[in-house]
């Protein structure tokens, strides 16, 4: 298959593991003979840093006419401390979903075997964790009216939600259940927002067309707790803008590590794939931080072409290395490895064969994983 992948690595540490990411698509090229043709463009605090947009025009551009979108991080701390500062680098990714109308973000949360005693959960909570989380993108309060007075005393979001915007992700979170657990947990806030109450109303309504699948509800705080407390309860959540972005980080936590946490954003024409972490702004250049999540991102990127075999590949590889411990130090606090190493150990994975052995000395010199 040929694909054109946009590659936008974006600020902080999305660079070196977006780096690594590219490393296992061209050990996946190699093995299944793709051709993959990477178009690199910049976004965020970079962006902001050349041009003054954190969304250049050629960087959308690039992106339109891609097949698929591989996206590091974004965000510096530098505009963080300054609250006056109107634009920032969390604009280019808003504006880039809003542009390629990115409406549904996909974010996957299992639980590791050899991960449990990570979690900062009991081992008898997390284990057998498996759930996605379909967060509608492109509406809400994120999107909605905004306003600032000119005082300075007075400020507006607007939460606003379409019947159109609702039933596209639902339909996309129906099919989801109906191939898994069948069981799909509807998030919101129906006692207090008009919005939620158009969610319910619609989602009841489209529950009709997938009979199999039972349809649950669950206010957003009371989501948050059953989320810690009996994470293995989901099967697939659906859920606005805002509550997807604040529980998908709570259930980060599940898996040990929120450097491992993969996500997809669809539209209607190409998708875009990226980590769920941040910048990270101070593991930055220093080659420690975990480049597991932008690697499953790769993989949940070759899935959406139904490369099945070649994304398993992947899945496996990053198994291999957190059962053998050959990860950064997130996970691995006393013998730990680079970012660097962990891309070479999963490359080296990839293309040879199972009954391949592994040098951790090699590892640690950096060279070859493989004896
Ligand atoms: C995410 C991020 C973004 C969001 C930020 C960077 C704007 O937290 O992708 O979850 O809030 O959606
Ligand atoms: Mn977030």
């Amino acid at each position: 298959m040929k694909l054109t992948i946009a590659l936008l690595p974006g600020d902080g540490i999305g660079p070196e593991v977006i780096h690594q990411a590219v490393k296992i698509l061209d050990a996946i090229s190699e093995k299944y003979n793709h051709t993959f043709e990477y178009k690199k463009a910049d976004v965020g605090a970079i962006a902001i840093d050349k041009t003054g947009n954190p969304l250049p025009d050629e960087t959308l551009e690039i992106c339109s006419s891609a097949d698929a979108i591989l996206f590091g991080a974004i965000g510096d701390p530098k505009y963080d401390k300054d609250h006056n500062a109107t634009i920032r680098p969390e604009q280019g990714l808003l504006r880039l979903r809003k542009e390629l109308d990115l409406y549904a973000n996909i974010r996957p949360v299992i639980s590791y075997d050899y991960l449990i005693h990570k979690s900062n959960l009991k081992k008898e909570i997390v284990e057998g964790t498996d759930f996605i989380i379909y967060r509608e993108l492109t509406g809400g309060i994120y999107f909605g009216e905004k306003k600032f007075s000119e005082d300075g005393k007075e400020a507006i979001d607007t939460c606003k939600y379409t019947a159109s915007e609702i039933d596209r992700i639902a339909h996309l979170a129906f099919k989801a259940a109906k191939s898994r657990r069948k069981k799909l947990t509807l998030i919101d806030k129906a006692n207090v927002l008009v919005t939620s109450r158009l969610w319910r109303k619609r989602v009841k309504e489209i529950s009709k067309s997938y009979p199999g699948v039972q349809l649950n509800f669950l206010y957003a705080n009371t989501a948050a707790m059953q989320l810690i407390l009996k994470p293995t309860q989901f099967d697939v959540i659906l859920t606005e803008n805002m509550f997807g972005d604040i529980l998908s980080d709570a259930a980060s936590v599940i898996s040990g590590s929120i450097g491992l946490l993969a996500s997809a954003s669809i539209g209607k024409k190409t998708a875009l794939f990226e980590p769920i972490h941040g910048s990270y702004p101070k593991a930055k250049g220093k080659n420690f931080a975990n480049p597991l999540a932008a690697v499953l991102s790769a993989a949940m990127l070759l899935e959406h072409f139904q490369l099945i075999d070649e994304a398993e590949d992947i899945k496996n590889a990053v198994e291999k290395s957190i059962e053998l411990n050959i990860t950064t130090p997130d996970l691995n606090s006393t013998n730990h490895f680079s970012t660097t190493n962990v891309g070479n150990f999963l490359r080296d994975f990839i293309l040879d064969d199972e009954n391949t052995f592994y040098n951790k000395n090699n590892i640690d010199l950096g060279q070859s994983t493989i004896i």
